[in-house]
């Protein structure tokens, strides 16, 4: 039987319109339990966002608490479903088509140019890149158009697979769908949306030859196991994801991108993120607009 059954109408406990508000404990035990669940940190002075980015959960539950909202989320039959949910509402998924163009350009032109050259002279053609934090498919559906632009005609001959995950589902959905807004590509060069975008209306659909390139599917950063599974990478992007975690978080991330790295492989993170004090295990390269992180071969 579900835990809530007995609870009365919203109308009864939380007027229409009124907001539901997160006491000290409350929020305590909500952020203990986010963090438990997905490593995503939330420090006491964002209180405000679990109150207002949770609150029309409480509403559409038909419950009366913050509290009660917890106990559904431990013990409530439908819980799982209310941890997607939850992911959903808790995560930041702002992003965007070739976003931190700097880095962009190195990645092009030094890092993927030198990781294709290394993979011919061992006369190989596969290449595995991993977004890992990919939101709703921006950044992988960008690292695709790369592969076109650097690749041409030759793509076809390689074996090239870019793993692209999230946490929420709903992302992930937005993503495999492929279409997009204007804004989404405002910082894209046009001669590259001519090539790769079909305009349907006022949005744009992702050319297919771009999907194929690319496998979308959920990870919990969280869960070291989730990440065991994953095939090992030449690269990993994992941009503007780990500045949610606290860091013990972030070193436990981070090291399991170094597992999953080929040796020689290198991981590029967001340009407000930083590996002081998280981990020692790479070596820096410095270039202008980035830091590409190397595993020694
Ligand atoms: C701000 S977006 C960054 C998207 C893209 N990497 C970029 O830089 O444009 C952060 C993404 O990380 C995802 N995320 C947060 N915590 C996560 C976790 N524990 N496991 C997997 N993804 C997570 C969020 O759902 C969100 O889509």
């Amino acid at each position: 039987m579900a835990l809530f059954q007995s609870v009365p109408p919203p109308s009864a406990q939380s007027p229409l319109g009124s907001k539901v508000k997160v006491t000290n404990d409350e929020f305590t035990q909500l952020r203990d339990f986010i963090y438990q669940q997905s490593g995503i940190f939330i420090a006491e002075a964002r209180k405000y966002l679990i109150e207002n980015r949770l609150n029309n959960r409480i509403r559409e539950l038909n419950l009366k608490n913050f509290g009660e909202y917890y106990y559904y989320l431990r013990f409530d039959p439908n819980r799982r479903n209310e941890l997607t949910k939850l992911f959903e509402v808790i995560t930041t998924n702002e992003t965007s088509f070739w976003r931190n163009p700097p880095q962009l350009e190195v990645f092009q032109n030094k890092v993927l140019a030198a990781e294709i050259d290394k993979i011919r002279a061992n006369r190989s053609k596969k290449l595995r890149i991993w977004s890992a934090g990919c939101s709703t498919g921006e950044e992988p559906y960008t690292l695709a158009i790369i592969l076109h632009e650097v690749l041409k005609n030759e793509i076809g001959a390689w074996d090239i697979r870019i793993t692209a995950n999230d946490l929420s589902e709903a992302v992930l959905a937005a993503a495999r769908r492929g279409m997009y807004t204007d804004y989404a590509l405002r910082t894209t060069p046009k001669a590259i949306i001519d090539r790769y975008f079909v305009k349907d209306g006022a949005n744009y659909q992702v050319a297919p030859k771009l999907k194929t390139l690319i496998s979308f599917g959920p990870i919990n950063l969280s869960d070291r196991l989730m990440l065991k599974r994953v095939e090992r990478s030449n690269i990993i992007f994992c941009r503007n994801v780990i500045i949610y975690f606290d860091d013990e978080m972030k070193r436990q991330v981070i090291e399991s991108f170094y597992d999953n790295l080929l040796p020689g492989g290198c991981m590029l993170i967001g340009h407000s993120e930083s590996l002081h004090n998280i981990s020692r295990a790479f070596k820096p390269e410095y270039h202008t607009g980035t830091i590409v992180y190397r595993k020694e071969a």
